[in-house]
């Protein structure tokens, strides 16, 4: 096995050689390798396919694969045929490997695409992240949930970090399958895949299925995570408090937040900010006070965003003397954003302050190329005042 990897393993592809234009994935030169893989991969009939997955956990994973059955070894040999049918010696046997499952993806023969390139990392062999998406962006087109897991979990098990393509693919399963079930197994495996790493694999499904309008999934595996006792981190609760958030659960948020820091995870602006901006929008102008206090508190100081959001909230309850004070301060050490600017000025034309109004909209007229937009929000953190107290 060692010979077979060393007569196989590509060569250092140099920058402008034809394989290396031929395909995104593509990985050096094939020399007379072919025939000796597709004989390879024939021989494992009858044995187990060689990778040994970490099993703590879970005594229920299945990604391990069994016997090889008739059809896994027709999709072989007829791997082994294209292979040996190539006969440009530039493409590598990865390259022929990536175009034939990509061949299967189009053609709808998924199971085979997912047996080979289960079948294929387990000797060595390696496709590209592209190729992984293009077949699970076929299965979810055919809808098979079962199949689905089995290539995302292959995916993770091949180490190649996934991308919001693969994720966003997640979700879209997530969509379309019936049987809580088949997610609950899934996320059990994934988690046991994952365990001993950080958790970002499942804070990123976390996230993408609330994206997609599966909210109650996504909360559905953030408790499967605490009765799991799998590790969960801070941005795994910042997301979930996000959801909660957006979706007007406020008392649910309340009470993840306390969770939170009842086991320890210490909060960041990041769950500062989203707090009290999911807050603001509904107007809970106590709760607001109770968080941008306990921030401060904590160290942090306001930035633009959650300053914006204090005076937008206080101009919500009616509070237009503090939300102009709010914004005075913000004004002392930063640009306020143009958004602060027109929530104070539609605050004070409420109030009937109208000259007031007249003047701060002269203000901001006079002073837009300064004014921080959306822009400055995106690097929120760079710019920042002081406040002692809210309220
Ligand atoms: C895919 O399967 C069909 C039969 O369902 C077969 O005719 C076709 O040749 C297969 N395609 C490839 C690339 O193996
Ligand atoms: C899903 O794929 C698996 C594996 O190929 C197959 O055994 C199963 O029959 C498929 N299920 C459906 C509903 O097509
Ligand atoms: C500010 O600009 C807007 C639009 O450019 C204009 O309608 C408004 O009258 C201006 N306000 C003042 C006070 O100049």
């Amino acid at each position: 096995m060692n010979w077979l990897r060393r007569v196989c393993r590509p060569l250092p592809r140099t920058l402008f050689s034809r394989s290396s234009l031929r395909h995104p994935c593509s990985g050096g030169r094939r020399g007379n390798c072919a025939l000796i893989v597709g004989a390879f991969l024939i021989g494992s009939r009858g044995r187990r396919s060689g990778f040994a997955p970490h099993l703590s956990g879970f005594p229920s994973v299945s990604y391990s694969t069994g016997l090889v059955s008739v059809e896994q070894e027709n999709a072989m040999k007829a791997l082994e045929l294209f292979i040996s049918t190539e006969k440009d010696e530039s493409i590598s046997v990865k390259e022929i490997c990536t175009i034939y499952i990509e061949k299967l993806c189009r053609s709808g023969n998924l199971s085979d695409a997912a047996y080979l390139l289960r079948h294929l990392h387990s000797r060595d062999i390696n496709v590209c992240l592209n190729t992984y998406n293009s077949l699970l962006t076929a299965i979810v087109e055919s809808n098979n949930f079962s199949l689905f897991s089995e290539v995302f979990k292959s995916l993770l098990i091949s180490n190649l970090p996934p991308d919001i393509t693969s994720y966003n693919k997640v979700a879209e399963a997530f969509q379309k399958v019936a049987d809580s079930d088949l997610v609950v197994n899934f996320i059990k495996d994934v988690c046991d895949i994952t365990f001993g790493k950080d958790p970002t694999v499942i804070n990123r499904i976390i996230f993408v299925a609330a994206k997609f309008g599966q909210i109650d999934k996504s909360l559905m595996i953030f408790k499967m995570l605490k009765n799991l006792d799998s590790k969960v981190d801070t941005v795994t609760f910042n997301t979930v408090l996000a959801i909660l958030g957006k979706a007007g659960r406020i008392n649910e948020m309340m009470a993840e937040f306390m969770v939170m820091k009842d086991l320890g995870h210490i909060p960041d602006m990041i769950t500062y900010s989203t707090l009290i901006n999911c807050l603001r929008r509904l107007g809970r102008l106590d709760l607001c006070k109770t968080i941008a206090n306990e921030m401060l508190e904590h160290g942090f100081e306001m930035d633009l965003l959650t300053s914006t959001a204090i005076v937008d909230v206080y101009g919500r309850a009616g509070h237009v003397e503090d939300a102009l004070g709010t914004f005075e301060e913000m004004k002392k050490s930063q640009h306020p954003s143009v958004y602060a600017y027109r929530s104070v000025i539609s605050d004070l034309k409420r109030a009937g302050k109208f000259e007031l109004a007249l003047r701060l909209s002269a203000e901001m007229n006079s002073s837009t190329t300064k004014l921080a937009g959306p822009e400055d929000f995106k690097q929120k953190r760079k710019s920042r005042w002081k406040i002692k107290q809210v309220g």
